[in-house]
Parts: C-alpha cells; structure tokens; sequence
C-alpha cells in the first residue's frame, strides 16, 4: 500500500509528518486522560493502546481508511462464505466452525453448519470414548498417549493450545506433538511412548505434504512391528483431513477420519477437526468453550464500530507502524508462559497470510506488506533481546500480552511477572534521559550508555485468565487481525503459493542425493552441496 494512495491514506500521511516528531512523552504530557482514554474492552478483553504514536485523531483517520477501503463489506463478505479467497476461488469459512447449532449457512448449495456440528458431535463421541478407556489399544492397553502428527496449521494451533490449556488438561493422557521431518522429532517421541498405549491422530487438511506422511508411515512401521501385527493400526491410527481418498490410500478407514473442508485455511483450522488432538486433552466440553470463546470475538468483529473493534484497531496500528513509520518487525510478547508457542503460531497465521507482493489482481503490491513477526515469553526476553528493543537503532512495535489471574498459587511470582510486564512498556515508552540520569547520580562518563531514548511503541492485551474460551477469543482477534491488513494491503490472505517451490525443488534435490547418477540440473553452489553430503553420508 502506498502510504498516498487514496484520499484517507493521503490525509494519513499528513498527520504522519505531524505525528512522527513528537516523543510519547509529550503526547503523555499533552493528554493526562490518554492512559484511560486510548484503551478498548470487549468480552473480559482489555486492550491499552496509549503508548502508540496515535491520538484519537490517528484513530478517526486510520478508521477512515478502513472505510475508504470498504473493510465493513470485507468482514461481511468473509462471514457470509463469499470467495474470499481468490487465487484459489473459494471461501474462507474459518467463523463457520464455530457458530452455534441453530444458525443456518448456506454455502454453494449446502448448509455449512450442520456438517460443522455432525463432525463436531463425532470428534466429542471419539474422544469421550478416549477419554473413558472405551476406545482401547490393540491389546486392551488404555490410550495414555496421544501422538499429533501434522505440520504448520496442522500443528501449530494444536501444540500452541496444548501448552496454553495445560492447566484443563486431562492427567490421563498426555499429548505429544511431531511436525519436523527431522526424523529426531519422531524418535524422540517414539521412545517416550508405549505402543499398545498409543493413539496417533494424521493431521494433514491434503493428505499430500511429505513432512507428515513420512513420520505417518515411520510411526505405522513402528506400532506394526511392537504390536505384531498390521490389524493394529485400525485400533492406534486415526486422521483429520479433507482428502478422503489420500486418507484411504494410507489405510485409515473412513469411520476412522474426521473431515474438514476447503474452505477452511491450514493456518485458522485449529477449531476444525484439527483440533481433535487437543479435545482428547481437554475433553470435548472445554472444546466447545474454545469455540465459543472465537465465535464471540467473530460477533465482534462482524458488529463493534471500527474505532472500537479490537481485531480492526489491532489491525491498523500494524498499518500506521509498518507503512508509515516503515518499522519491519513485530514483537509477540507473552507474559506467560503458557503462550510460549503463542508467537510461532502468530508466525504462520501473519507471515503465511500476508508475506505477499502481489495485490488481488495480480499487480506488484506499492509498499509493503507483513512485517516479521517473533517472540518470546517474558520475562525471559527481557535476558536476552530486549535490549535491543530499548537502545537498538531499529524500531520495533510490541505487542504485550498479560493474564490477571494466574492458574497457580504463586502470587509472589504472578505480582512479579505482571510488575515486569507493565514496566518494560513504560520503559520502552518513556526511556531515561541524560538528566534522569545526572539526577540519579550516574557519572557523566557513563550517561550516554545508559540513556534509553524511549518512544518506543507497545501495546498491552489483558486476558481475565486463560481458559479454553479466552484462548478462542484471543485466537479469534488475531485471525481477524490478519484479515484486516491482508484486506488494507489489497492482497489475498488465503493462499501461500510461495511455499510450493521450495517443496517442488526438494523433491528433485532428494532423487539426487539418492541416485546413483545424479542429473545436472542445479546450480554450481547446489551441486557442490549435494556431492558433500554425498560424499560423507551415501558413500
Ligand atoms: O507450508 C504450507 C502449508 O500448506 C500450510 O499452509 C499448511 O498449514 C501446512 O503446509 C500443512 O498442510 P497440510 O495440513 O495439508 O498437511
């Protein structure tokens, strides 16, 4: 997006060159009341974005664009099932898996909410089963172990809400997850597991992608040869995916598969069936808490007022700071270290989304589009990058996230967490100056080390607790978040051609390294890489 393209954008810019000089310490010093005015709450939800270079005016103006943009018909439109997603001329239904029983979706011809709730009634059935030792290993063995085999959305919302809910998870049985190819993962895990207590879930929406089909057929192997007999993996293999056939070919009968559908994105399909995993943990009740945790953010978003819509606001602050301010990276910060995965997650969902270059037509997008997302829990960043964010000459905006009630008795170590949480954004913000300094008795030699210049934007996210429908809320916000810039930037954040070639030029690259006559159809730098590894590992 071209910071002037467009009357709203135009009017952006000009209150950009007003806005860029000023310190948020004057803006604090201007606004006594910014601290309570620029914050906004939904649904337990408290969202302060008073350390940001905005004022109501940036917010009116940004809120502008939306419009200008006709962002309201592009929330209306993803919730109704149009093609959104078009490169690939389909819907994006991610809302639709969570929308209660009683409401009606008519898409191409068929109801989308009651096949949503027949899979939905099966995966509880299932996992109940799981759940009550009904559902037994080939020996009679009690599942203990339930082992996810999937990769990028097929891995990270599941592994993300795992370690988030660990607090309602069963005790029962433990969830482990393998995504990487790197045959360590699945070794690793196969060692801490017991076979005739096993259940593996195939999580793949294809049913195609080489990462998770070998670990599948490494870990069928495996369970064949403990057990003693291939009649086994009917009683330890289940999958979630889209593709019934694939599902089939791999020798999952159907009555073992739990569908999802097209329209739902790997990177939003943790409330589809991809979630099973994590409703074996949790149980199928906290599930449905989870979706109604998302379908109430989805309400939201669909009715708040822009200036007032948490995904929208969240949404926008990125624009102002990417397209005007230039910045280039995005900070995750979770205060908690149930979040741990929350970033990574966050990686897949804005980077897969809206890593583009090409508008929805086809054309060079003019400016730039997501930034890089990362992060760590606090406080244990603040030991290692946070330095950087405080006297680093690049600007980056961090998204704080807290939880007012931890789920343990620590309150020493929660009070501190908090305090901490709290004090880098004023620091960040506000920075120490030379005379702070002077006053505080520092030798003057030393001052231009310590000074931390602050204006350094954040916003804090404060969740009541974290629980199966606040954790829906907050995955919820983010999607709706991604959609908002993907929306703004003029792109399509459904589809990720770009990941296709890297897949496509491993395929060749593998027959090579194992061929005895490799073909010459690589670079010079790659050749010399494959007749290394040759050399030291086929030879
Ligand atoms: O990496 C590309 C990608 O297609 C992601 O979008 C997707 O989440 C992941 O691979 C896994 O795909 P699947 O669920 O089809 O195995």
């Amino acid at each position: 997006m071209r910071p002037d393209a467009g009357p709203a954008a135009a009017r952006l810019q000009v209150h950009h060159h007003a806005m860029r000089g000023r310190h948020l310490r004057e803006l604090f010093a201007r606004d006594s009341e910014r601290g309570s005015e620029l914050v906004a709450e939904y649904d337990g939800l408290y969202l302060d974005y008073a350390k940001t270079h905005v004022t109501a005016e940036t917010i009116d103006l940004l809120a502008g664009m939306a419009r200008e943009r006709h962002l309201e018909q592009g929330i209306q439109d993803l919730l109704s099932g149009q093609p959104v997603n078009c490169t690939e001329a389909r819907p994006a239904l991610h809302t639709a898996l969570r929308t209660p029983a009683h409401a009606t979706l008519t898409v191409g011809g068929y109801d989308v909410i009651s096949r949503v709730h027949r899979v939905l009634d099966r995966m509880g059935s299932f996992a109940d089963r799981v759940r009550a030792g009904q559902w037994r290993g080939y020996t009679g063995g009690r599942i203990r172990s339930v082992v996810n085999i999937g990769i990028g959305g097929s891995h990270l919302g599941p592994a993300m809400a795992y370690q988030a809910l660990s607090a309602d998870v069963s005790d029962d049985i433990e969830v482990h997850f393998v995504s990487n190819i790197d045959g360590h993962d699945l070794a690793a895990t196969l060692r801490r597991v017991d076979p005739a207590h096993t259940l593996f879930v195939v999580s793949s929406k294809t049913f195609t992608t080489a990462e998770t089909l070998t670990n599948a057929r490494t870990a069928r192997a495996w369970l064949v040869e403990a057990l003693g007999d291939a009649e086994a993996v009917a009683h330890h293999f289940v999958a979630v995916s889209t593709n019934r056939d694939a599902v089939a070919a791999f020798g999952i009968a159907s009555e073992a598969m739990f569908e999802f559908w097209d329209w739902v994105g790997g990177r939003c399909s943790l409330h589809s069936a991809i979630g099973l995993s994590l409703m074996l943990a949790i149980g199928p009740g906290q599930f449905r808490r989870l979706l109604a945790g998302a379908h109430s953010m989805d309400e939201h978003f669909r009715t708040a007022p822009l200036r007032r819509n948490l995904p929208v606001l969240l949404g926008m602050l990125g624009v102002w700071y990417r397209n005007y301010f230039g910045t280039t990276t995005h900070a995750v910060l979770p205060y908690d270290q149930r979040l741990a995965r929350f970033p990574a997650y966050l990686q897949q969902l804005e980077m897969e989304s809206n890593g583009k270059s090409v508008d929805r037509t086809g054309r060079p997008v003019q400016g730039n589009t997501a930034p890089v997302v990362w992060g760590e829990p606090g406080t244990n960043g603040q030991h290692a990058f946070f330095q950087l964010l405080h006297q680093g000459t690049c600007l980056v905006p961090c998204e704080f996230i807290g939880v007012l009630e931890p789920a343990h008795g620590h309150t020493e170590h929660h009070d501190m967490l908090i305090a901490n949480l709290l004090a880098q954004g004023q620091a960040l913000a506000f920075g120490r100056t030379e005379d702070e300094l002077a006053e505080a008795g520092v030798p003057a030699w030393q001052r231009p080390h310590r000074v931390c210049p602050g204006n350094r934007p954040s916003v804090t996210l404060l969740l009541p607790r974290l629980t199966p429908y606040t954790l829906g809320q907050l995955v919820a916000l983010y999607e709706h978040k991604a959609f908002t810039q993907g929306w703004i930037w003029g792109i399509n954040p459904f589809d990720q051609w770009g990941v296709e070639l890297g897949k496509t030029l491993a395929g060749d690259v593998l027959a090579d390294l194992q061929s005895a006559q490799p073909q010459p159809r690589h670079d010079s730098s790659t050749h010399a890489l494959i007749d290394h590894y040759r050399t030291h590992v086929h030879q």
